[in-house]
């Protein structure tokens, strides 16, 4: 049998607790002092002989700094062990996998170079953004989604005649999932952003919600932009409450309070991005693929 030991990031300790109390491993702490300049200096405990490692760290902002802080901890965790399991539940970067226009560099194939050098034998991600960003890894690769946990949550709720909206046709898959552990119905909006200005508008003509209580499905909530696009959108069709999940809750700036002023009654999002609304556990989902 293999012995585990488990490495928690400063961005993901909690988890990584989790993760190591499901598996009987080993939990390795971290410490990380931020200097005033903001490099980081990391130092951890004595990982056990023989081991396999999983380090644990999701890279939501800030992103470079949990990012350069993730890929020490593998190249220092590679050291005592040959097989270092990268565990990195929010892929920070996963949205710039392929060119959208001209000159950008696809910093996604950087990030996951990195990775691999720094010393990871296999990575782990939940509901990374898309298949594209995953098919930079040249390292055994792992995509779990929380999908079904976030509906199992849902489903314990009292709700109208529930109908599962994603905000664009890209979610078409992630919506269709979440409703069949509901046992009703989705659907998919049409939605566009302006790649320079970041602007989102929604072009769904007509959607029948009328009285219906919504669940509104995304992989990742940033600015809260797609979901008060969408929120309006619904609410103009008479729809009864809008309800929000999603798996990796950014939340930047203001957003929480933009997506509530906007219709919002509730909003839940999972553990990769530890936040006061994440009521969903992704550990369990994440051992599954590690034994
Ligand atoms: C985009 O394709 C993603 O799935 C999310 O819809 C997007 O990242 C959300 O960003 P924001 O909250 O800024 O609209």
């Amino acid at each position: 049998m293999v012995k585990f030991a488990v490495i928690g990031g400063n961005a993901s300790r909690d988890l990584a607790k989790r993760i190591a109390r499901r598996l009987k491993a080993t939990y390795v702490e971290t410490q990380t002092k931020i200097f005033p300049d903001g490099e980081s200096m990391i130092t951890f405990g004595r990982i056990p002989k023989k081991s396999a490692v999983i380090v644990v760290q999701s890279t939501y902002p800030p992103v470079d700094t949990n990012l350069l802080q993730a890929l020490s901890i593998i190249s220092e965790a590679r050291k005592s062990s040959s097989k270092v399991y990268a565990v990195i539940p929010y892929m920070g970067y996963a949205r710039q996998d392929k060119q959208f226009l001209s000159g950008e560099i696809i910093t996604m194939s950087i990030v996951a170079k990195m990775i691999k050098m720094a010393g990871a034998k296999k990575v782990i991600f939940v509901d990374i953004h898309s298949k594209t960003g995953l098919n930079h890894f040249k390292i055994t690769k792992e995509n779990v989604s929380a999908i079904p946990e976030l509906a199992k949550y849902f489903k314990k709720m009292k709700l109208t005649n529930p109908l599962v909206v994603s905000p664009d046709l890209g979610g078409s898959l992630r919506a269709k999932k979440f409703a069949g552990v509901l046992n009703t119905d989705f659907i998919a909006l049409k939605k566009s952003r302006d790649r320079n200005t970041g602007k989102v508008q929604i072009h769904s003509s007509k959607a029948d919600v009328r009285g219906r209580d919504l669940i509104v499905v995304d992989d990742i909530i940033s600015t809260g932009g797609s979901i008060v696009k969408a929120t309006q959108f619904l609410k103009r069709q008479k729809c009864k409450r809008v309800l929000v999940a999603c798996t990796h809750g950014l939340f930047i700036g203001d957003a929480i309070r933009k997506m509530k002023n906007a219709g919002v009654s509730q909003i839940i999002s999972t553990n990769t991005i530890p936040r006061s609304t994440s009521k969903v556990d992704v550990s369990g989902v994440i051992v599954e693929s590690i034994q």
